[in-house]
């Protein structure tokens, strides 16, 4: 895809690999949305790419640990926006931000499934008609390697909590998401890709984990830019890659009931039964 003059929004911006993935889209032309938490985060980017002689980005204030701060992103995107190319999901708190304890959204879940899963379910779905109107366009769940299958009878990980094991079922529901979504979407020239970028890159929530970093992130920025705009891809859907490859996620994903739960289940808690 030729990103000059396409719009972009990628959530999670302000920091790690969506900052390089901006930077990226950006010196080709791109007009990018950036969101995140913090204003001095996204100026000092902002600042630095109009530096390098590109388009200023917009920026887009919101936490996505609050479904009502979603939903303002959204409003906010679609009063300024009647199409968006490319929609990169990926913002996120690893297993270990702010410390590895149990955590609660603002309406009272799972943090890390609030945050990692439930919010870009949520965005996705209520972008869902500024990306059709682009189409072909592209959705991109940045998802990961780390999968932990969902017990549905405690979705909410009350018994048995650990940072990884939240991490690893938002990240594998991202994954579940991407393969219904691309059921959903077939025929309407919007496809939506999910990946595992890197393995342990060099930023904040690697860094949080006290992980000793194993990969760049300009490595895990290639692995996205692949699915934003790769030509091979192009007409490719409900898929996960590990980096640059096509690979098999948790089986779970391939299970449609388990899909068909989440489905249920994420309407319900994101308030889009209604
Ligand atoms: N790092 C890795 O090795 C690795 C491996 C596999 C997958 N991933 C995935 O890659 C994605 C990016 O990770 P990263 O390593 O680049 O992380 P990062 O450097 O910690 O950046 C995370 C981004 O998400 C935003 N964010 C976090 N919590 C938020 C919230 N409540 N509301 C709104 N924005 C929030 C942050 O915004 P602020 O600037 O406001 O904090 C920041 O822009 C994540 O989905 C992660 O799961 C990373």
């Amino acid at each position: 895809m030729n990103m000059n003059g396409k719009t972009v929004l990628i959530t999670g911006s302000t920091d790690g690999v969506g900052r390089h993935v901006a930077g990226e889209l950006a010196k080709q032309g791109a007009h990018i949305l950036i969101h995140g938490r913090d204003a001095s985060r996204a100026k000092a980017l902002i600042d630095e790419i109009k530096a390098r002689g590109h388009a200023a980005p917009s920026f887009y204030q919101a936490d996505l640990s609050s479904l009502a701060g979603v939903r303002q992103l959204a409003d906010a995107v679609k009063a300024d926006h009647k199409r968006i190319d490319v929609f990169v999901s990926n913002a996120g708190i690893g297993s270990q931000n702010n410390g590895p304890q149990r955590q609660e959204s603002a309406d009272g879940y799972e943090l890390r499934f609030a945050v990692n899963y439930l919010a870009g379910f949520l965005l996705a779905h209520l972008l869902l008609p500024l990306i059709k109107a682009a189409a072909p366009s592209r959705i991109v769940n940045v998802a990961s390697i780390g999968q932990h299958p969902i017990d549905f009878d405690d979705v909410m990980i009350t018994r048995n909590y650990s940072g990884a094991r939240a991490y690893g079922q938002s990240k594998l529901s991202q994954i579940m998401f991407t393969i219904d979504l691309a059921n959903e979407l077939k025929g309407s020239g919007v496809t939506v890709n999910s990946l595992h970028p890197a393995t342990y890159m060099n930023t904040t929530m690697v860094r949080a984990g006290g992980v000793t970093p194993m990969s760049t992130v300009e490595q895990g920025s290639a692995a996205i830019l692949h699915l934003v705009e790769g030509d091979d891809v192009a007409d490719r859907s409900g898929l996960f890659f590990n980096g640059m490859n096509e690979t098999r996620a948790n089986a779970q994903a391939y299970d449609a009931n388990a899909r068909k739960k989440l489905r249920e289940i994420s309407l319900k808690l994101t308030g889009l039964e209604s």
